[in-house]
C-alpha cells in the first residue's frame, strides 16, 4: 500500500468536448448558428391621429408610432441592415367589418407609403394582413349572425386588403388570420390586380396563444373571448404541417411559425419539411416576459435576448420577427 494516489489512466477522458470551449476565439470558430441583422424583422405599430409616439405599458420600450416616428424607425432599421419591417395599423375608427383595413387612405396604407418613401427597396416592407386591428369586436374576420367568424366572407375582405396593401407599397403581405383558403384568395387577388411580384409570408402555423396578451394593448384591441375556433390548439403538432403544406399549395412564398419559444419543436419540424424560407415570430408576451424579469434584476436582459433569438434561429428559422430586432442589430454592428 503506497501513500501515492494512483496514476490516472493516460488519455482519460479520451474525449474532451471542453477543448472546443476554451477561448472565445475557438468558440467563435465552431459556433453553428449565427444571428445577423439581415435575419431580423422589426414588427412596428403605427397609430392614426397621433403626432408623437405613444408608449405601450405592457411592452416597455415598444411604442405605437406616429407616421413621423415610424419613418425614423424604418430609416434606422434600413441603416442597421435589418431584413425587414412588419407594419401593424391602429385606426381611429373601428367597425364590424374593419373598413379601415381596406381604405386606400387607412392608417396602414399611409404607413406603407411613408415607409416605402423612406427606405425604397433597401428594407423588405411587410404588412400584417388581418382584420383584428380594424374591427370593433377585435376578431380577425367578419362575424356571422351567430357570432362566429365567417370564414368565406372574411376571405373576400382579405382579398381586398391584399390589393390595397400592395398598391400602397408592401413588398410582402402577411396573412395572419388563420382563415381556411386565405393564402389562395390573396395570391389570386394580387395576381389579378397585376401584383405578381408581391410575396405572401403566410402565418401558417399560428397558435391560440396567451403570449399575444401584450399585443392586445399594443393595437388597442377590444377582443372579448378568444380565437380558438381559428387559431391552432397548443396541444397539436401535426396540424401545423398540414397548415404549412396547404399554404404552400395555395402559393405561399414563405411560411411562419408563431409564437416562437414555446413552439421550437414545430419550427424544427417545419424547417425540415419545406423548401421555402421559414420565419418565426417572437411575440409580444415573449418580449414582455424577458423585459419584466430583467427589470426585477432576475435575469441578464441582453444575454437572455440574444439567447432566445439564437435558439429560434437554431431551431430552424431563417427569419426572426422580434421587437428587439433593431437593438440586437446594433449590438451585432458593435461586436
Ligand atoms: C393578428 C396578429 C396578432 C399578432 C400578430 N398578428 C394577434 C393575434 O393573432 O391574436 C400577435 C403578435 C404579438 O403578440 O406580438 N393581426
Amino acid at each position: 500500500m503506497s501513500g501515492f494516489p494512483a496514476v490516472p489512466t493516460r488519455g482519460f477522458p479520451a474525449v474532451r468536448p471542453r477543448r472546443l470551449r476554451v477561448t472565445p476565439a475557438v468558440r467563435r470558430l465552431v459556433a453553428e448558428t449565427s444571428v445577423e441583422a439581415r435575419h431580423l424583422v422589426l414588427p412596428a405599430f403605427v397609430r392614426e391621429g397621433v403626432s408623437e409616439p405613444v408608449a405601450i405599458a405592457s411592452m416597455p420600450g415598444v411604442v405605437q408610432h406616429s407616421l413621423d416616428s415610424l419613418r425614423k424607425a424604418a430609416a434606422e432599421a434600413a441603416s442597421l441592415g435589418l431584413g425587414g419591417i412588419m407594419l401593424f395599423g391602429i385606426p381611429l375608427v373601428k367597425d364590424a367589418v374593419g373598413s379601415a383595413g381596406t381604405d386606400p387612405d387607412g392608417i396602414l396604407q399611409q404607413a406603407l407609403r411613408a415607409v416605402r418613401e423612406e427606405v425604397g427597396d433597401d428594407l423588405v416592407v411587410m404588412s400584417d394582413l388581418c382584420l383584428d386591428e380594424f374591427t370593433d369586436h377585435g376578431h380577425c374576420g367578419v362575424l356571422a349572425a351567430d357570432g362566429s367568424v365567417d370564414n368565406d366572407v372574411t376571405l373576400v375582405r382579405y382579398a381586398e386588403m391584399a390589393v390595397v396593401q400592395a398598391e400602397a407599397g408592401a413588398h410582402v403581405v402577411g396573412p395572419s388570420g388563420m382563415m381556411d383558403g386565405q393564402v389562395g384568395v390573396i395570391r389570386s387577388a394580387l395576381d389579378s390586380a397585376g401584383f405578381t411580384s408581391t410575396s405572401v409570408l403566410a402565418y401558417s402555423a399560428k397558435y391560440a396563444s396567451a403570449f399575444y396578451g401584450p399585443f392586445r394593448e399594443a393595437v388597442d384591441s377590444s377582443l372579448r373571448g378568444d380565437r380558438k375556433t381559428y387559431q391552432q390548439d397548443p396541444a397539436n403538432a401535426r396540424e401545423s404541417l398540414r397548415e404549412v403544406l396547404l399554404d404552400l399549395e395555395e402559393g405561399a412564398d414563405m411560411v411562419m411559425v408563431k409564437p416562437a419559444s414555446a413552439y421550437l419543436d414545430i419550427l424544427r419540424a417545419v424547417a425540415d419539411t419545406v423548401d421555402v424560407p421559414v420565419a418565426a415570430y417572437q411575440v409580444s408576451g415573449e418580449y414582455s416576459m424577458v423585459e419584466a424579469a430583467a427589470e426585477r434584476g432576475w435575469i441578464d436582459r441582453d444575454r437572455t435576448v440574444l439567447e432566445t433569438v439564437t435558439g429560434i434561429r437554431r431551431a430552424g428559422a431563417d427569419v426572426v420577427l422580434t421587437y428587439w430586432a433593431a437593438e440586437v442589430a446594433g449590438w451585432l454592428a458593435r461586436a
